[in-house]
């Protein structure tokens, strides 16, 4: 935590919940809120985006999509395009996903289009970065880190750079249990922020929020979150329970 830059707290429904538990999940949240200066993220299902962004009115919570196409328009079966995010009133857009990544097989290239996009059309993109299991025991996690934060961020100038969010997400850690320890996830942050004051500045790198996620639980959350570079949690199996959600944003306050 560093409280100069923006602390994000968000929640990653994936492929759960029915409309209306998705409704009762959010206002459960919105009543249980405190009054916190932290930004609140959920990511319903794309169906229930726009019902839950009603139960939402007058209270913090943002609500996102969990994944988004590159194209403004077009003869695109099944995707949902950037016009369409930003009409449901949405705010936030994931993108590059580990699920999307290794279940849909995402490229970089495609993970870029997309980070575009999103801020062609005023949407912050949350880019979700990570190493698999095979490549942290290889001694790769830094290099596939690093491939995927220089090909999501290429070409992009500083200005828009830092309408970006970033999550470190170690495949490994996601949905198994087994969370990063808080000084594999520091040292990993430590590397984007490195990573990003070779691309841009200094400001850019100080400046960005970068998120931790992986088995994040009310239990883990308070030695995460001590960590300088860690600016807040994207939470997937944790967040389907309001209890446990709120238990993990009140860490600290
Ligand atoms: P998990 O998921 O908290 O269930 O590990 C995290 C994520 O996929 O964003």
């Amino acid at each position: 935590m560093n409280t100069k830059r923006k602390q994000i707290f968000a929640g990653n429904w994936k492929m759960y919940t029915t409309q209306r538990e998705a409704v009762n999940l959010a206002l459960g949240i919105a009543e249980g809120l405190q009054k916190t200066d932290r930004e609140i993220v959920i990511f319903p299902p794309s169906v229930y985006v726009v019902c839950v962004k009603a139960a939402c009115e007058g209270t913090p919570i943002k609500v996102g999509f969990q994944n988004m196409y590159f194209e403004k328009e077009g003869a695109f079966t099944g995707e949902i395009g950037p016009l369409m995010v930003k009409d449901t009133g949405a705010s936030y857009v994931l993108i590059g996903h580990s699920e999307r990544r290794h279940i849909f097989g995402e490229t970089d290239e495609m993970i870029h289009k997309k980070v575009v996009a999103a801020i062609a059309h005023g949407i912050t993109p949350m880019l979700c970065v990570g190493e698999l299991l095979e490549e942290r025991e290889a001694g790769k996690s830094e290099s596939t880190v690093e491939t995927q934060i220089v090909k999501a961020f290429e070409g992009l100038t500083a200005e828009d750079a830092l309408k970006v969010v970033i999550a470190y997400e170690p495949v490994w850690a996601i949905g198994t249990g087994k969370v990063a320890t808080p000084e594999i996830a520091q040292s990993m942050h430590a590397f984007i922020r490195k990573t990003l004051q070779t691309l841009y500045t200094d400001t850019v790198a100080e400046t960005i929020p970068v998120l931790y996620g992986g088995s994040v639980k009310p239990d883990n959350i308070a030695g995460l979150y001590a960590m300088p570079d860690i600016d807040g949690v994207l939470v997937g199996g944790a967040s389907l329970k309001v209890q446990s959600f709120l238990d993990i944003i009140r860490v600290a306050l």
